[in-house]
């Protein structure tokens, strides 16, 4: 398509042609209105001041006769002006006036009539356009009085003129306004169609270009921006998830597969048989375990889980996780404490905080029954509190921590810290509690405890932000 055909195929381009015809439509109107009333107003101007005249003069002529007529007629006619008069007798033989030729038959029926005349003073090829009265006098004669019309045309061809112009003048302005209108548009829309073909290529990092006016093509372009930036999350955290998933769960799956073979060369009897399929079907649960919690962290972090929300008090989670925990730690020598004195509301979506919660703890009994220098201190609190602006759920121990250096990096998938491969574990249940804090709008922070970790998360009460705002 050529730039020139692409233009005027533009909505804004059509709609500068439909405001233009509108706009030339409109002065045309008002022009021929004006043209109308004004050519109306100089007719009835004429009218009246004739029939005045015609009403005078033939006083005159009742009064003093034909002879006072013609005197009267004959001393106007030589006044200049615009004023034509002629009397006649009944044959139509001229006695006074300054009207040299009529177009044949205007004498001969009284009333108005627009003809075109000479005046008597002037050469045969000269010819006016007249408003004239023919008045029939008692006696046969009669009497002509009218204007010539060379004013009132004069006026006409003026506002035609004008008409014209102006006509002319709005449709090039408006074409010109058009095409620089439609040319800025365009050029606008192409970049973002540029854009948008990178990003079918397959380049999910392009952006549509905002111009900054805050107009409704910014606007657009703005959301489509915070869209393409939630695709680009969505889709790294998609291909994180399998990469990982590639790689973790690669190994145990050689490993279960190993272990069947090896079972199958050495097994000498039906024991050996059911101590491998024994492991086997441990190490396939831990699998699973493992795929479930890749799942809920998959899902937690697309947004799922924000239908289920709803208000609940985070004392009472922190109580019954304290709870089911509690035995577990008793069995470890550690002891947990609850500190919930107060309740604390929030909107949210329970079994994921709880969930949250429970693997916080989790990690407290696993990693800190004994603190750096191996002494054992297995003293866990697990806290709720209300903090005005959003709710705290905290828990702490006297274990060796997470150095600062590595705080950021645990809450990765599949990161687990050199010193806790002794214990089970596949590195998600920080992964899962920091997803559940972002699907509602907190956060997941550690702290020091001096010595140990804390860790807190944090929840506003008003329940998780609504998918990212677009402006509107
Ligand atoms: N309370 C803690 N004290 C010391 N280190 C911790 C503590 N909590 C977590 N960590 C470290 O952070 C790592 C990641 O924890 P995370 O809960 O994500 O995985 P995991 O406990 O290893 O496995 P999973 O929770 O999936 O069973 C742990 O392997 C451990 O090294
Ligand atoms: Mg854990």
């Amino acid at each position: 398509m050529t730039a020139l055909g692409k233009l005027v195929r533009t909505t804004a381009f059509k709609l500068t042609l439909f405001y233009l015809t509108v706009f030339a439509l409109f002065a045309v109107l008002l022009l021929g209105y004006f043209a109308w009333n004004t050519r109306r107003l100089i007719t009835e101007q004429i009218t009246e001041t004739v029939d005045a005249e015609i009403t005078g003069l033939s006083e005159q002529y009742r009064q003093g006769g034909i002879r006072r007529l013609v005197l009267i007629v004959d001393n106007r006619s030589r006044r200049p002006g615009s004023s034509l008069y002629l009397v006649t007798t009944s044959s139509g033989e001229g006695l006074a006036g300054n009207v040299g030729s009529l177009a044949p038959g205007v004498l001969d029926k009284a009333g108005w009539t627009e003809t075109a005349y000479r005046r008597l003073d002037e050469s045969e090829d000269a010819e006016h356009q007249a408003l004239a009265r023919v008045f029939q006098l008692p006696g046969g004669f009669r009497l002509l009085v009218g204007r010539d019309l060379e004013e009132r045309e004069r006026l006409h061809d003026i506002i035609v003129s004008a008409g014209r112009w102006s006509i002319a003048i709005v449709v090039v302005l408006g074409l010109s306004g058009g095409f620089f209108v439609t040319r800025r548009v365009l050029r606008r829309i192409d970049a973002m169609t540029g854009t948008t073909q990178r990003i079918m290529r397959g380049d999910l990092t392009g952006r549509l270009p905002i111009a900054g006016t805050g107009d409704e093509i910014d606007r657009l372009a703005g959301n489509l921006n915070t869209m393409l930036e939630r695709i680009e999350a969505l889709m790294h955290g998609l291909k994180e998830v399998s990469d990982n998933i590639a790689h973790d769960l690669k190994t145990p799956l050689t490993r279960l597969r190993n272990r069947c073979e090896e079972a199958l060369r050495t097994a000498r009897g039906e024991a050996d048989y059911r101590a491998a399929l024994e492991t086997t079907i441990e190490e396939s649960d831990r699998l699973i375990q493992t795929f479930n919690a890749l799942l809920m962290i998959a899902r937690t972090e697309s947004g799922q889980g924000r239908e289920e929300m709803t208000e609940f008090d985070a004392a009472e989670i922190a109580r019954d996780v304290g709870e089911l925990y509690e035995p577990l730690a008793d069995e470890k020598g550690m002891s947990l404490k609850v500190e919930a004195p107060a309740p604390a509301r929030l909107t949210g979506n329970r079994d994921l905080v709880s969930q949250a919660l429970a693997n916080l703890v989790d990690n407290a009994i696993k990693y800190a029954r004994r603190d750096e220098n191996g002494v054992a201190n297995g003293e866990i609190v697990v806290a709720a509190r209300d903090e005005g602006s959003g709710i705290e759920l905290a828990v702490s121990d006297r274990g060796p921590g997470i150095p600062a250096g590595d705080r950021g990096r645990v809450v990765e998938r599949f990161v687990r810290l050199e010193k806790s491969r002794s214990e089970p574990g596949s590195g998600l249940g920080l992964s899962l509690a920091a997803a559940v804090a972002h699907l509602h709008g907190g956060e997941l922070t550690f702290e020091d405890n001096e010595p140990g970790l804390r860790a807190v998360i944090t929840l506003p009460r008003t329940g998780p932000q609504p998918a990212p705002q677009l402006a509107s």
